[in-house]
């Protein structure tokens, strides 16, 4: 016989958190509502009319019952609130540094890419103990990325880069499901995330992923679609050097500001003239339709590793040596970017 849990494993940060609040909730209302159905029972009793002819007695109010009863409740609620608020901002804020992995939907698969080029369907592979970011996309209508053991979830939207992050706490396969109706097989759009132990993680990381990282493959793409024309290093093209742009503030020609992240960059591809640098022309023309959104997430993995570790990435390129394993949270960026060399 197979016992179905009441709950699923706490296998990230998050969980036992979210089950706290959770548990509070739910302890909240079962003692509020227990409390009032036996007080109505006991004054249904105890204040029921005894003879066909009795006058109720006038009943005096009460500022410190009333008190009470006001402030208990807004005490409560207020708590809930920002318990609750704290929780979500830390879920959906995500760390400065962590693991990237680009994450496309479609109808009805989950294809997760990691930045030195491995490739997955329907599964991710995941260090345990280490945060991981997802900024994903997808390429038809709205999904949803659920891991109910980690107790996040994330819609995935047309049009935009959504991000969510968790930190594993425990190895072992959880249920990836979508969470959002997606169609025919929305039902068979699951998947597993593998967290693994380091040493694990590293063989699985050292096997395959012969195509490159996805910055490489960003390169390639830059100079084919010829970007790099306009796009020059030393800024004198007609387009802004991207070097060092990524995860900057950015001047724009209407006097705005925007930190130049994932979703800038998309934007700029597909819709460049809707925020134009300050000092350059809306000249450059729309990629819209002819670049697929891996290939999307391809260029933004190029941009962003011309910010910061470029040198660092071809002294890497030059030698090559092993890598080194396991890197201290806060060097994740840098890692990916080595792998490169691979
Ligand atoms: Cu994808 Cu439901």
């Amino acid at each position: 016989m197979q016992v179905v849990p009441f709950s699923p494993d706490q296998a990230s940060t998050f969980a036992s958190d979210v089950d706290g609040l959770y548990g509070f909730l739910w302890t909240l209302t079962v003692v509020l509502g227990g409390v009032l159905t036996l007080l109505i029972l006991y004054f249904a009793v105890k204040y029921r009319r005894r003879d066909p002819d009795e006058i109720p007695r006038p009943v005096a109010a009460s500022h410190r019952l009333e008190a009470i009863w006001v402030g208990v409740p807004f005490v409560l609620a207020m708590g809930i609130f920002v318990w609750g608020t704290s929780l979500y901002v830390r879920m959906y804020r995500p760390p400065d540094e962590a693991i990237d992995v680009y994450v496309v939907a479609k109808q009805w698969m989950w294809k997760m890419q990691h930045l030195d080029g491995h490739r997955e369907i329907n599964e991710l592979h995941v260090p345990v103990g280490r945060r991981v970011k997802l900024t994903m996309t997808t390429e038809d209508t709205i999904h949803s990325f659920y891991v109910p053991a980690f107790r996040t979830k994330m819609d995935v939207v047309p049009g935009k880069y959504s991000t969510m992050w968790f930190e594993p706490k425990r190895a072992g396969r959880y249920h990836l499901f979508c969470a959002e109706y997606c169609g025919t097989s929305h039902s068979g759009m699951i998947g597993w995330i593998d967290v693994m132990e380091a040493p694990e993680y590293q063989a699985w990381l050292s096997g395959g992923a012969a195509e490159g990282s996805l910055a490489t493959s960003g390169q390639k793409l830059f100079e084919q679609l010829a970007c790099i024309t306009c796009h020059k290093s030393d800024g004198s093209g007609r387009g802004p050097a991207l070097e060092g742009v990524f995860g900057k503030t950015v001047q724009l020609s209407d006097g705005q500001k925007v930190v130049a992240d994932e979703g800038y960059i998309r934007e700029s591809i597909l819709t460049p003239r809707a925020k134009v640098v300050a000092g350059y022309q809306p000249i450059m023309p729309t990629f819209q339709g002819q670049i697929s959104e891996e290939q999307l997430l391809q260029l933004v993995a190029y941009v962003r590793s011309l910010s910061g570790q470029q040198s660092q990435q071809q002294s890497q390129q030059q030698s090559p040596t092993v890598q080194p394993q396991v890197t201290p949270r806060g060097a994740g960026s840098q890692t990916n970017a080595n792998r490169q060399s691979k």
